[in-house]
């Protein structure tokens, strides 16, 4: 891209919007990164500190603390900015969280992106970019998720996903609001919240801590690495067609066993670590997703990493970076948390 451009990335200091930060400020030179995040449980100031702390990108990246649903923030910032782009990654993102506390999720991922929409409108910004997620299709016993399968969500969590993308879709019909969508699998990679299988179960895993399996084990999940996830959404962004959604996939489907043997063997911890537990998502535990990617990769966009190699460096990232994460699970909301969803399925081992 040769023109300058201000991008506003909403959820910037959580996992994949802060490495979008990064790409962008990487793979654009001429483009400013103006990040909003309201530093929930899930986002954290150190994960933005490099981007900050660096004289090359610190004079092209600025972060504003503050809620997507507060219009008045929301509006401040496009107009004092000159926002072009609006990328969205602010959400409630836990399934499991989504359990506990379902009325968060609607706030932020439904309301919040109307008060987008909205601001969207009122402002003229170019593009909004509207990140959602392969969960929206449901579960999948056979075949993929086209972008045409139906919107069938199983928990609250991609419930609130769906209803915000619905926003997104009667916004662009009824106002003619500049909107693309992404549906992607699940992310792996260096700044991931310790909540998630990966990052769980590494944390635990370094500190020899047992690693509770949902189930049988045999749920299978589409994993993409974070760096393919926002070139995936850079390539949306820029090529997309006005009021399409665009499903991100590198073709590689594990069952969540398979994931944890490879944990084990990079970290070289024993099968013992393994706890199988019961199923605490029960019903709403979605048994397969798999994403049809094909209608990006037609228009010019491929994955480039290899899942081994990129699962490999991430464990690495993990063991090299212990304070960002021990910072996190040193926290009172963190152990509140896993007491609370876990105390009971792993009683003495928690
Ligand atoms: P995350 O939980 O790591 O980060 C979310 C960020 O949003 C946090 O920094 C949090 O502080 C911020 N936030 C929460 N509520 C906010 C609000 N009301 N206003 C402003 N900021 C708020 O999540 P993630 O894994 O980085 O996911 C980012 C987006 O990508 C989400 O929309 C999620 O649904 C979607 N997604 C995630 C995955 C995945 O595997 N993690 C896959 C597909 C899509
Ligand atoms: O598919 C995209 C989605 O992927 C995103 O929209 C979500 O934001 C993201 O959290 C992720 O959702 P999942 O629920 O699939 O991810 P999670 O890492 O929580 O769980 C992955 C699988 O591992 C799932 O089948 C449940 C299982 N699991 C998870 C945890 C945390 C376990 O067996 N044990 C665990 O402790």
């Amino acid at each position: 891209m040769s023109s300058s451009k201000t991008v506003l990335v909403t959820g910037g200091a959580g996992f994949i919007g802060s490495n979008y930060c990064r790409y962008v400020l990487k793979n654009h030179p001429d483009y400013r990164v103006v990040a909003l995040d309201a530093l929930t449980y899930a986002g954290n100031l150190s994960t933005m500190a490099d981007m900050q702390n660096n004289p090359e990108t610190a004079p092209r990246f600025k972060f504003y603390p503050g809620k997507i649903q507060d219009e008045t923030v929301v509006n401040g910032i496009i107009k004092a900015e000159k926002i072009d782009f609006i990328v969205n990654f602010a959400a409630e993102s836990h399934n499991d969280r989504s359990i506990l506390d379902p009325g968060s999720f609607i706030q932020t991922d439904v309301y919040g992106v109307f008060t987008l929409l909205d601001a969207v409108r009122r402002h003229g910004v170019e593009r909004m970019c509207h990140i959602s997620t392969d969960e929206v299709y449901g579960t999948i016993d056979d075949g993929q998720f086209t972008e045409s399968s139906p919107i069938e969500p199983n928990t609250p969590y991609s419930a609130s996903k769906a209803g915000g993308e619905l926003q997104v879709r009667a916004h662009r019909i009824t106002y003619g609001t500049p909107t693309v969508i992404t549906r992607c699998g699940n992310n792996f990679g260096p700044f991931q919240y310790p909540e998630k299988l990966i990052p769980f179960f590494v944390s635990r895993l370094i500190d020899y801590k047992k690693v509770p399996l949902y189930g049988s084990g045999q749920q299978v999940r589409d994993w993409v690495y974070v760096m393919d996830h926002c070139s995936g959404i850079d390539h949306v962004l820029h090529y997309g067609v006005t009021g399409e959604a665009y499903n991100i996939g590198s073709d590689c489907e594990k069952p969540n066993i398979d994931i944890t043997h490879r944990l084990l063997k990079l970290l070289d911890r024993p099968e013992s670590l393994i706890k199988q537990i019961g199923d605490p998502r029960g019903g709403a535990h979605d048994k397969r997703y798999s994403i049809d990617a094909s209608k990006l990769k037609s228009i010019g966009w491929k994955p480039a990493y290899n899942f081994e190699e990129a699962l490999e460096s991430t464990v690495r990232w993990y063991l090299d970076n212990q304070s960002w994460w021990r910072d996190i699970t040193a926290t009172s909301d963190y152990q509140q948390f896993v007491a609370s969803f876990y105390g009971k399925y792993l009683g003495e081992d928690l």
